[in-house]
């Protein structure tokens, strides 16, 4: 699909590069995982392309999916 990949660049976006191999910010990511409720690092490869090259993100990857599904607190 890589919808997302292609829609969200670095280039007209500001944002912090997550995936140096494939130019994918961490907003394009973030955005993904929400939008589209990824949970694995292989839906992250699949639908976004970060981490489909060298692999030195995938912790950062994983570092970004723990942190976008964990449960809210409440108020
Ligand atoms: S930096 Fe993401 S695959 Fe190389």
């Amino acid at each position: 699909m890589q919808i997302l990949g292609r829609t969200h660049s670095v280039s007209d976006r500001c944002e912090t590069t997550i995936c140096h191999c494939l130019d994918i910010s961490e907003g394009t990511v973030a955005d993904a995982i929400a939008i589209c409720g990824l949970t694995t690092l292989k839906e992250i490869c699949r639908e976004t392309g970060a981490g489909g090259g060298c692999t030195a993100c995938h912790a950062r990857l994983r570092e970004l999916l723990r942190k976008s599904n964990q449960p809210v607190p409440a108020c």
